[in-house]
């Protein structure tokens, strides 16, 4: 991995003056656009293989090539992990035979997160490692917390864990939690030491890019979403 990564620039100097806005029509109004089919076969898959694997759940969402879902899956043995990736690219890359406890699911999270709610999945931890940073201000809508199903991520529950190398990414997402659920997370800095989760994580640490990361126990809250059936 090479040791020189580019740290973000964005035309924010804080917070994006949007933020609350958008997180306030999130809650107001859940996401209406139908799931795609092949989400919900893979989803349908997932279920299954829930089924023989009835352990806490641990969700790994944007996986990427699922070496953080490897690790993760032999840190909690009990657990079953779940990696969820768009990328077929980079699922596809080949990093060994997977651990029983992991499975790896191509899928768009923004319905693959729909159908676990309305499916009663309660995942122990859900982890959001260095989401796309979408550092443009005009991109607020496409990060996680600006994005009209922030409400259906958080009211999935469990212990959340956000990192990323953008701290202002951290802090927004910090703001809108508070301004979902009340709580309000610290936002840390995050040294991996020599125990990184994931391939950007590594690749960042290498280059000395300070990082960052949010904790938060969540509860399972599916009435922050309205009208949860006309989702499924
Ligand atoms: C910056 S990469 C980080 C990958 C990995 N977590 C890591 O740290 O190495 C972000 C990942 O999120 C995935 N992603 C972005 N939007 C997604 C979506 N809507 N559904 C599923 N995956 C998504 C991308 O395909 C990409 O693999």
């Amino acid at each position: 991995m090479q040791a020189s990564s580019r740290t973000i620039t964005s035309n924010q100097a804080g917070p994006h003056d949007d933020l609350a806005r958008r997180v306030a029509r999130a809650l107001a109004h859940p996401l209406r656009k139908p799931v795609a089919e092949h989400t919900r076969t893979a989803f349908a898959a997932a279920q299954a293989w829930r089924e023989a694997h009835p352990g806490p759940l641990i969700l790994d969402a944007g996986c990427g090539v699922g070496l953080s879902t490897r690790r993760l899956a032999e840190r909690f043995g009990d657990h079953a992990v779940i990696g969820v990736d768009r990328s077929a690219h980079r699922l596809a890359r080949d990093h060994g035979a997977l651990p029983d406890n992991a499975r790896l699911v191509r899928a768009d999270l923004v319905d693959f997160w729909r159908l676990a709610l309305a499916a009663g999945w309660q995942p122990a931890r859900h982890y959001l490692l260095y989401p796309n940073p979408y550092p443009k201000a005009a991109h607020l809508k496409l990060r996680w917390h600006g994005h009209p199903v922030f409400p259906t991520l958080l009211a999935l529950g469990g212990r959340l864990e956000l990192r990323s190398n953008w701290r202002l990414y951290v802090e927004e997402f910090a703001l809108a939690l508070r301004q979902a659920t009340g709580m309000s997370p610290l936002v840390e800095p995050h040294s991996p030491c020599d125990r990184c989760l994931t391939p950007f994580e590594q690749k960042y640490h290498a280059s000395g890019q300070p990082l960052w990361r949010l904790v938060l126990d969540l509860p399972h809250a599916p009435g922050l979403i309205p009208d949860l059936q006309g989702e499924s």
